[in-house]
């Protein structure tokens, strides 16, 4: 690992970025971003009368693509995680020709779209599925991950669900057949075998199905589960047997090939392991996925020095041609501006630094819908959780406009929305922070246009430096033209940054942006530079 006095040097030399490399990718969770016909839950019509908020009008926000989550049909177990059918829309979201009229139309603003592909596990109410629990004998039959009951008729084996903090097993006993089938989410989302090649190949018809409609590119739900122990051992304390079994790299090969018959399309998977080692293994070869995220990343505590030994960790085992995705919001976990708050208000100003960090970290940048608005976590009463695994509070949806002028749906919805909003939806909503120059979103935007305008943001390359116990810096420069440095203070104090600068460098620069409204665009000195509490800096550098 880099040290203080031996900054790690990083980074591919200048070369052309692929969309994927160069741009920000937004994260849309449809049941809550824009409901159309007034019946609580968002959907595909409501995303493409958004899109202007997104990009190609004046006052985007400017990303370049879009990751929808799942919008096929199913029975909502795990809101659409639990896929029936994959070549659908689910009729709550629309319909096949919304899908292609939302594609159309970001396509033509310039908006790639990435769909979710869920290949570890249907819903029980796939059609493979009903037929698979239909009969011992069944063609379907092993499809699915079958198993008689262990002597004592306990499930076959040790392992267990994802959800529920471990305390379920990840099998559920099927009484018409006398056997335990796995499941490693909900006992409604039987897992795929994919060591059999029929699911293998079906599961690859899918793909073709979205490539041919012309999407940009999957993120994988799970990819790390694609390969298990065939044998079924039970997990040890040194190994897990369901998970990340090696296998699994032989399968994403013949899925990236698949991608790569179609033009300039990308691939993204969850890999929700907490070791950065095991990460890489799955960008390293270039041939497998083009992006990884980064969980390690999402469970740091909110500390400059865990950041950096993580970042520096990541970039020494990652290969030069591999390329990080940095993210730390999504559906799944609480939002920043809760999860990071310390003092009064360090929330919301936390919200920006994160902001700051992922968009100028080498690397793709995913922001999770709300996150530029620096939504907290919605508070979720008793009487309307509906998520199988404590995720509502994330999930609540977007305010687009004042619940004083637009009734409590807030412009998401003129019915009664499927979860309730966040509390301050009056001042976080996107109509309050639209023109309000010092607002989160405002923020947001002037930082995803300054990584639009610069290339050593894109593709420079990265270093970190020797800075102040507090503050988390680095360095991106682009062949020698261009130096940005990043300065993130993640302590509620004002700090001096004391950064060490490479000699090459000179200590004055001009701020480009901070996450404080008003310090823009001023001449700084670095040898002075000092943070103000919660602040992040980005400063172009001078040579000498
Ligand atoms: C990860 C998804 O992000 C999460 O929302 C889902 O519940 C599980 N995978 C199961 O598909
Ligand atoms: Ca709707």
């Amino acid at each position: 690992m880099a040290t203080d006095d031996r900054p790690a040097l990083v980074g591919a030399p200048r070369r052309r970025l692929a969309w994927w490399q160069r741009g920000v990718i937004y994260q849309i969770y449809p049941r809550s971003f824009a409901d159309s016909n007034g019946d609580g839950i968002g959907d595909l019509r409501g995303i493409l009368e958004r899109l202007d908020y997104l990009r190609g009008a004046p006052g985007s926000l400017g990303v370049d693509a879009i990751w929808l989550s799942p919008f096929y049909p199913s029975p909502m177990v795990d809101f659409g995680y639990d896929v029936s059918d994959y070549r659908g829309v689910d009729p709550v979201f629309g319909t096949l020709a919304d899908f292609d009229a939302l594609l159309a139309a970001a396509h033509r603003r310039d908006i790639k779209v990435i769909v979710d592909w869920v290949p570890n596990h249907t819903s029980d109410q796939h059609p493979w599925f009903i037929e698979s629990r239909a009969g011992r004998h069944n063609p379907k039959r092993d499809w699915y991950v079958w198993r008689d009951p262990a002597p004592g008729g306990g499930p076959p084996n040790n392992w267990r669900s994802s959800f529920g903090g471990g305390a379920d097993p990840a099998w559920t006993f099927d009484d018409a057949t006398g056997q335990f089938y796995l499941s490693s989410f909900t006992s409604q989302q039987p897992d795929l075998n994919w060591d059999n090649p029929e699911v293998e190949a079906a599961m690859h018809d899918v793909l073709r199905f979205w490539l041919r409609r012309g999407v940009d590119g999957f993120r994988i739900d799970v990819v790390f589960k694609l390969a298990k122990d065939p044998q079924l051992r039970d997990n040890e304390p040194q190994r897990n047997h369901d998970q990340d079994w090696p296998a699994v790299h032989g399968r994403l090969r013949r899925i990236r090939a698949i991608v790569d018959d179609y033009d300039d399309r990308m691939i993204v998977g969850e890999v929700y392991l907490l070791d950065l080692q095991q990460l890489v293994e799955y960008i390293n070869s270039g041939d497998e996925l083009h992006l990884a995220h980064n969980f390690v990343f999402v469970h740091l505590p909110w500390r400059a020095s865990a950041m950096r030994a993580s970042i520096d960790e990541l970039e020494r085992l990652a290969e030069p041609r591999a390329w990080p995705a940095w993210f730390l919001e999504n559906h799944d976990h609480s939002r920043v501006a809760t999860r990071y708050a310390g003092g009064a208000g360090s929330g919301a100003r936390r919200a920006r630094v994160a902001a700051m960090l992922i968009v100028a970290l080498r690397g793709t940048p995913f922001i999770f819908q709300g996150q530029e608005l620096g939504l907290p976590d919605a508070e979720v009463p008793a009487d309307r959780v509906v998520d199988v695994d404590g995720r509502d509070p994330e999930r609540a949806p977007i305010p687009w406009r004042r619940p004083s002028n637009a009734g409590p749906g807030a412009g998401f919805s003129t019915g009664e929305p499927w979860l309730p909003l966040v509390a301050d939806a009056e001042h976080l909503c996107v109509q309050a922070q639209r023109d309000d120059p010092d607002s989160m979103l405002s923020f947001t935007r002037r930082l995803l246009a300054l990584r639009a305008g610069r290339p050593a943001l894109q593709g420079g390359s990265q270093r970190t430096l020797a800075a102040a116990q507090d503050v988390f810096c680095f360095l991106r420069e682009d062949d020698g033209h261009e130096h940005l440095l990043v300065a993130l203070n993640f302590s509620s104090r004002r700090v001096r940054a004391r950064v060490t600068l490479p000699e090459s460098l000179e200590g004055r620069g001009t701020l480009e942006l901070s996450t404080h409204a008003g310090r823009d665009a001023a001449p700084i000195d670095l040898r002075t530079l000092t943070l103000q509490p919660d602040e992040g800096v980005i400063v172009l550098v001078g040579r000498s």
